[in-house]
């Protein structure tokens, strides 16, 4: 068991799926956790499972699209805590369509949750981690940000901005102590995928089709995600950084 003892956390969107389960895995391994969402009562229920499980958790709303938010935000945890050892930049938002089923305001919903969030929330807590030479942040991309998928215009081109703020981050930070990876999950089963399958005209189908597209012939569990997540934000993975951390099921090993 990788050991986050000491370690102050923050993640975003952890209402629900993967950022609940990582802030579950991180309170279980000894870190003190902010759970922050924009749904306050998701957020509050993830922060009272935490503490019923006797994990160190406090709920902070936060709307990852909101510069000014952020870093209230960040106030909010270096003066209660002074500093903070690992983000997790989890919040996303989907959508399904074509080029010709995406429009502009489709594209700019996305990108300023999935990528202006992610930029937010890390300029928020930069400037302190530079003064401590220390920091450790993981962004939630998608094999969606490694590979094309098909019907995923304005998704995939929001995550194959994530990898890039990623890989960017981590050669700028390298010699600061600050590591920057990203996560690039397959497809996981969350409240996320239950909003997208509805999106298709037959659910049922769309979901036995959506588990084939696994080598391993189902979907990823939350807790699968989480597990990476623990390694990442442990000191066990000194040695990685700017790396796209791909758990697809052999999604896109190949055909
Ligand atoms: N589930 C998958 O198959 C899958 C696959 C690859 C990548 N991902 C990525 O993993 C991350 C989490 O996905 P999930 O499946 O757990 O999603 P989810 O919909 O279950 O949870 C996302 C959470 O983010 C919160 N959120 C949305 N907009 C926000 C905002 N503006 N500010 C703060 N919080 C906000 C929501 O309230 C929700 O609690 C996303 O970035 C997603 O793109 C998911």
């Amino acid at each position: 068991m990788f050991s986050l003892q000491k370690k102050i956390a923050l993640v975003t969107g952890a209402g629900s799926g993967i950022g609940a389960a990582i802030a579950e895995t991180f309170a279980r391994a000894g870190a003190f956790v902010f759970v922050t969402d924009c749904d306050e009562k998701s957020g509050s229920e993830t922060t009272d499972r935490l503490k019923a499980q006797k994990g160190q958790a406090e709920f902070l709303a936060l709307d990852v699209t909101s510069e000014e938010h952020c870093r209230r935000v960040a106030k909010t945890v270096f003066d209660s805590q002074g500093r903070m050892d690992v983000l997790v930049n989890n919040a996303g938002i989907g959508h399904v369509g074509t080029m010709m089923q995406t429009s502009g305001a489709d594209l700019d919903r996305l990108y300023a949750v999935n990528v202006r969030g992610v930029f937010n929330v890390t300029k928020a807590f930069l400037a302190d981690m530079l003064k401590r030479k220390s920091g450790n942040i993981i962004n939630l991309a998608s094999i969606g940000g490694v590979v094309g998928v098909r019907d995923r215009v304005a998704y995939c081109t929001t995550k194959f901005a994530v990898a890039g703020l990623t890989k960017s981050m981590a050669l700028d930070h390298a010699q600061d102590g600050i590591r920057v990876n990203c996560i690039c999950p397959g497809r996981v089963e969350t409240p996320f995928v239950a909003a997208r399958l509805k999106e298709y005209p037959d659910p049922e189908q769309a979901r036995r089709e959506m588990s084939s597209t696994q080598a391993v012939g189902r979907m990823g569990r939350p807790e699968e995600i989480a597990a990476a997540a623990l390694y990442l934000a442990s000191d066990e993975s000194a040695f990685v950084t700017g790396t796209e951390f791909i758990i697809d099921g052999g999604f896109s090993a190949g055909k």
